[in-house]
């Protein structure tokens, strides 16, 4: 099958992960096609998706939403993947493991990253929360004074197992394939 796979990414973390998913896909016998989502006009010819963005205020970049409206029949039409690169994934996190697993409940407890209706108009056949990377030049001064109380660590924070091991889930889904 021929997987689009687009992204949004302020600061490239996002950026990498869908390299590497991408990767992955074609490991597992797809053929991708990588673009950012501010630039991509639709899903030409691809059979399957998968989104991610980078998440700001608790949700996705206007691009990354904007390309899900303007596409949700298209969308709505193929299996896809979303994932959202935030502080705080499934399996890793910038913050210590008690302040990670309570902003996992949360998050749990409050709207999507990306609006309700295009949620349920697609039908994701996955999702992911992965964490990305985070540098003191993103934020303004408050910023980083929240984030150091909160205990955040700078660096980068992406489990690239959890990256492979939830591409390779996708890659069978999108094929419809029991995964290995
Ligand atoms: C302006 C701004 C707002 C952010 N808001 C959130 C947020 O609401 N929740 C969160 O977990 N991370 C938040 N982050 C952290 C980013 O989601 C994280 O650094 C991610 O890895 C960025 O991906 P990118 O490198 O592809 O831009 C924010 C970062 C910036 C710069």
């Amino acid at each position: 099958m021929l997987v689009f796979v687009g992204c949004a990414s302020a600061y490239g973390s996002t950026r990498r992960i869908a390299e590497r998913i991408a990767r992955q896909l074609r490991s597992d016998g797809h053929d991708t096609v990588l673009r950012p989502l501010d630039r991509a006009a639709g899903l030409p010819g691809c059979d399957a998706a998968v989104l991610g963005s980078a998440v700001h205020g608790g949700r996705w970049l206007p691009d990354a939403v904007e390309f899900v409206r303007r596409n949700a029949g298209a969308l709505a039409a193929r299996p896809v993947g979303l994932f959202s690169v935030s502080l705080v994934g499934e399996r890793s996190s910038a913050f210590p493991s008690p302040v990670a697993r309570g902003l996992r409940r949360l998050k749990a407890r409050s709207a999507s990253e990306l609006p309700a209706d295009l949620l349920a108009a697609i039908a994701p056949v996955g999702r992911h929360d992965f964490a990305g990377a985070v540098a003191p030049e993103h934020w303004p001064a408050t910023g980083r004074l929240v984030f150091r109380l909160m205990g955040g660590r700078y660096g980068e924070h992406t489990d690239w197992d959890e990256v492979d091991a939830w591409a390779a889930v996708i890659a069978a889904r999108v094929s419809g394939r029991p995964p290995e």
